[in-house]
């Protein structure tokens, strides 16, 4: 892939940031296109990045290589029908970031088969360290895939599913998991303050031992499980506080509140791609 090469349609915050990642990661900033209907945007984007902008989809893929729909599920057949009918130098590589729509649609309004890799990024992938789940069509060459994995990588961590179907659950850990982290972190804090420390040293203490604790699960080779039991020593204050945790029925209530996102999920799919 040359670096003239990636458009973004719709420059709203997924775009803003997969090109703030791959700026920072040394990509020529006129090797990116923007289009937006959004003049004022397109002008912010292109004053703070350098990077190309349009109005026009089409001029932004017409020599593309690699194309990121990164448009409201909403807008999806609009935007696919509207690429359909684009004259392709050569067909570029599209990849969705749009939540809940499936492949088979995309490639029904897009009118044949293209090339086409489903992702689903997080909100942290904002500040380039999201998690973002892939999957590649069966048309999707290796290189293309590697393609698409390099975008991508602008937003954080990259891995990929064999099943499109398994973006459900996917949807359901880490597309929701941000959520999750945020409302056990407000319940430190809170409870911090309970407890009699001040709002900043409750709010700085909570972020602070996430962040030290996520390091250490990502950076160690024992599992979550082990890393407790080795902070958990018998009769200690750990153990008195995970005993209230078991016996309350956090794990069900986490399996239970998971699966429920992901059944949530797949019923939107169903219904976007029903009403579109
Ligand atoms: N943000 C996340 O953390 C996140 C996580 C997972 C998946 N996603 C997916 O990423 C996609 C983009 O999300 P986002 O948060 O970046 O949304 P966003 O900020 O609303 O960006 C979408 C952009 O597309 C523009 N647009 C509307 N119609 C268009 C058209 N016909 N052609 C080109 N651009 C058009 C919008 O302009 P107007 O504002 O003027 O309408 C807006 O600037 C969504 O499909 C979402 O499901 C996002």
């Amino acid at each position: 892939m040359t670096q003239e090469d990636i458009a973004f349609i719709g420059g709203g915050n997924m775009a803003t940031s997969l090109v703030a990642g791959l700026i920072a990661d040394g990509h020529d900033p006129q090797g990116l296109i923007v289009s937006d209907p959004d003049e004022t945007k397109l002008d912010a984007l292109a004053a703070r990045f350098g990077v190309r902008t349009t109005e026009d989809n089409a001029e932004a893929v017409r020599t593309a290589a690699l194309a990121v729909l990164c448009v409201k599920p909403q807008m999806a057949s609009r935007v696919c029908r509207e690429l359909s009918l684009v004259e392709w130098r050569h067909k570029p590589l599209l990849i969705s970031v749009m939540a809940g729509i499936r492949e088979q649609s995309i490639q029904e309004w897009l009118g044949g088969e293209t090339p086409l890799v489903r992702a689903m990024p997080n909100t942290p992938a904002m500040i380039q360290s999201g998690a973002i789940v892939l999957h590649a069509t069966p048309r999707t060459s290796t290189s293309q895939r590697s393609q698409a994995e390099t975008v991508l990588r602008a937003g954080g961590l990259t891995r990929w599913v064999d099943q499109e179907e398994q973006l459900d659950a996917v949807t359901a850990l880490s597309g929701s998991g941000p959520a999750y982290f945020f409302l056990l972190m407000e319940i430190l804090e809170q409870v911090g303050i309970e407890l009699g420390l001040d709002a900043e040293n409750a709010r700085l203490l909570t972020i602070q031992t996430a962040l030290g604790a996520a390091r250490m699960a990502m950076e160690s080779n024992d599992s979550p499980r082990e890393l407790r039991e080795r902070v958990t020593s018998p009769g200690g204050t750990t153990e008195r506080a995970l005993d209230i945790l078991e016996s309350g029925g956090i794990r069900a209530l986490v399996t239970r509140a998971v699966s429920a996102a992901c059944e949530r999920s797949e019923e939107l799919s169903r219904m976007l791609t029903g009403t579109l």
